[in-house]
């Protein structure tokens, strides 16, 4: 790849009190950005000081969405230095949203290499309390200036960081969910396994319903039957019934959650049984009510996330007595251990900043 050029701001900010983050709204001092345009290619890859964009009110990505993003982590150990996590399946993952939106492929090396660079010279934004992390948010946009529909012949692909803290408020105590048989997220031969705005623009009207209703995010069941479960707002769904534990399968309406797989390597490693198959909702809340249900989320923002209410129907159903359960106690501190270097690395998920890719 072309060199990455650097510019420094002439302003550098002081980054807030580790203890005062919360999620999504502290960026740092710098930038990526990378230019498309057909014909030409990818090309001028550049870390700026942090800033606006200019764009022409025609541009087609305000128009007709044709967006995607990830996200990604890069975490503080005890030991002071910065490791990111699965940075090269993120990129991956990201070149396969864009395959959905008819966008140009990414070199998956550039993307994991444009991430470290950023997170090198941001790296006094990377903050080391517990439980806080720098959130890493690459972004694709198409920027041709037209209002026919078609796929655009220019994009930017940019990067962005910040350090970030709890994605919920409720930190790491368990969240109520609601599922909903009104709305829809998506169906199969839809967006829904792309990492897409539009997913995100199509989900807040449920979300804004089931806060109404005491909750903090919706449980989506599938597009067809609304019976089977497919996904909560920012995160997969994954649970213990009795000693199995099941998730919704790959089916093409859901998002390959990074750390839902890393959630299945570690449980298998640990001889459970883990099985990815369809899961009606009655299956769940009838588990629920013989208290043989655990469940939990798992996501980059959510990490490992304790759900401890069901709601359908207008019952509420508690989970595990609304209690965090044992096995996702356990989840939650394997991974956190994995991504602050405070325990084993086993399948090698994390990268030290200093080292290259491919080294
Ligand atoms: C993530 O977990 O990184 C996500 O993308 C969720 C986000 C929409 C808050």
């Amino acid at each position: 790849m072309t060199e990455i050029s650097i510019t420094r701001t002439a302003n550098p900010r002081t980054p807030p009190a580790d203890d005062t983050l919360s999620f999504g709204n502290v960026f740092s001092d710098h930038m990526f950005m990378l230019d498309y345009e057909e014909g030409k290619g990818w090309h001028s890859p550049r870390i700026v000081p942090y800033q606006d964009f200019s764009l022409d009110p025609a541009t087609c990505v305000l128009h007709y969405g044709q967006a995607i993003f990830d996200g990604l982590k890069a975490f503080r150990g005890a030991d002071g230095r910065i490791r990111l996590f699965r940075a090269g399946d993120h990129a991956k993952r990201l070149n396969r949203s864009g395959q959905f939106l008819c966008m140009p492929e990414l070199d998956a090396a550039m993307v994991e290499e444009s991430i470290r660079a950023l997170v090198d010279v941001d790296q006094n934004w990377v903050p080391s309390k517990p439980g806080t992390s720098l959130y890493i948010r690459p972004t694709v946009i198409a920027t041709e200036r037209f209002l026919g529909v078609h796929p655009s012949r220019k994009y930017l692909y940019y990067v962005i960081v910040g350090p970030v803290g709890a994605y919920y408020k409720e930190g790491m105590n368990p969240v109520k969910i609601m599922a909903s048989e009104k709305h829809v997220r998506a169906v199969k031969g839809g967006l829904g396994a792309a990492k897409t705005a539009g997913n995100y623009a199509a989900s807040l009207y449920a979300a804004e319903e089931a806060k109404k209703a005491g909750f903090t995010q919706v449980l989506w069941l599938d597009g067809v039957e609304h019976r089977y479960l497919d996904e909560v707002g920012t995160m997969n769904i994954m649970m213990r019934i009795g000693d199995e534990v099941v998730t919704p399968p790959l089916n093409g309406a859901i998002l390959a959650g990074i750390t839902r797989e890393s959630v299945i390597t570690l449980l298998r490693d640990w001889g459970l049984k883990v099985t990815e198959r369809p899961i009606a909702i009655d299956e769940v809340i009838a588990a629920a009510k013989a208290g043989t249900l655990e469940m939990w989320g798992t996501g980059t923002a959510a990490v490992i996330s304790p759900v401890g209410e069901l709601g359908f129907r207008g019952e509420r159903h508690a989970i595990n007595g609304g209690k965090t359960g044992d096995l996702t106690k356990r989840l939650y501190d394997t991974i956190v251990g994995i991504q602050y270097g405070t325990a084993p690395d086993p399948h090698g998920w994390t990268r030290l900043l200093g080292n290259r890719v491919g080294g």
